[in-house]
């Protein structure tokens, strides 16, 4: 038998990896290929229309019988796309950015299963008091969106200790088996890995943001509020590039007094404008200057 934790049965995965939930480079080809490999794929559903989260959670059931997750983020309206997910069949739904208790009813009334994001020891109280089968544990190092300020080597123990014996998955930072090993140890019972998979074949994301992913160091990334067109207060992680460098250099000014404000930076030939300062991520296809969007990456 391989490596294996309780929470593996719970969910029913051979091998404890999570493919995190890594926004628009969700796919269903990324989720099934994860889950049919024996980790948990995860499919990112807030940005959708309620029909497309079902179609996306439909496609996946095509691609595999094996067992996925859907997340979407609380800082959104996301009840619908939620409802259609469950409806479809989602039998594991993630939650981030906001508490567990909001969308628990739903997700536990379909029989689900609930895995909920925190960043410190007391949200992850709440989150097993509302009713969140699974915490997340996710640490500073993370790349996207970064919804507390603790590092993950001082955060996982913290958040087991709260929660036990509820299971801990930890997130950031996590890159291959040592980094596995390593939160094992420190008593997760699972990696929530996001960046890495970031490059996969079946992911959305454009050539020039795999290879920018594939050739950055550790310390190439900067924790920011530039990119914050669509989801303003909202810190996250990414690589450095030119967007970044000439908002700091101008002294981190507020919109509408950025350098290049407004400008068109990346156009999807399909039909779509990507603004500087914009919250997307590069996707296939698009073309135009998408080495200035926001990259999202961990550490
Ligand atoms: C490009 C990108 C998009 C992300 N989108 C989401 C998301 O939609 N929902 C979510 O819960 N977390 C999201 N995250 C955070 C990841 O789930 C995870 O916490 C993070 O990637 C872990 O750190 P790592 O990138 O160092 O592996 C995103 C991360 C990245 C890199």
């Amino acid at each position: 038998m391989g490596l294996t934790t309780p929470l593996c049965a719970l969910l029913g995965i051979e091998v404890p990896v999570v493919q995190a939930p890594i926004g628009s480079a969700t796919t269903p080809a990324l989720a099934a290929a994860v889950s049919e490999a024996g980790a948990l794929g995860t499919l990112s559903i807030t940005w959708v229309e309620p029909s497309r989260a079902a179609s996306l959670v439909t496609r996946t059931r095509e691609l595999t019988d094996k067992p996925f997750a859907v997340n979407v983020s609380l800082d959104f309206a996301v009840e619908a796309q939620v409802d259609a997910a469950l409806e479809a069949g989602a039998r594991i739904v993630s939650t981030f950015w906001g508490e567990a208790a909001s969308l628990h009813p739903a997700i536990a009334d379909a029989g689900a299963l609930h895995l909920h994001t925190v960043r410190s020891p007391e949200e992850a109280r709440a989150a097993v008091d509302a009713g969140a089968d699974v915490v997340v544990a996710q640490g500073w190092e993370a790349g996207g969106h970064v919804w507390g300020e603790v590092a993950s080597l001082p955060l996982v123990p913290a958040v087991v200790d709260a929660v036990a014996p509820v299971p801990v998955i930890a997130a950031g930072g996590i890159g291959d088996g040592r980094g596995l090993a390593a939160v094992l140890a420190l008593g997760a019972q699972a990696a929530w890995l996001g960046t890495r998979f970031l490059t996969a074949t079946e992911a959305n994301t454009h050539e020039l943001y795999r290879d920018r992913v594939v050739s950055a160091t550790v310390t190439d990334t900067a924790y920011t509020g530039c990119f914050n067109g669509g989801w303003p207060d909202a810190p996250h992680r990414v690589l450095r590039n030119a967007t970044l460098d000439a908002w700091e250099q101008a002294g981190r000014p507020a919109a509408p007094d950025r350098p290049g404000e407004g400008e068109v930076v990346a156009r999807d030939p399909r039909g779509g404008d990507v603004p500087r300062y914009f919250d997307l991520m590069p996707w296939r296809g698009l073309e135009g200057d998408v080495a200035e969007m926001a990259l999202y990456a961990g550490q």
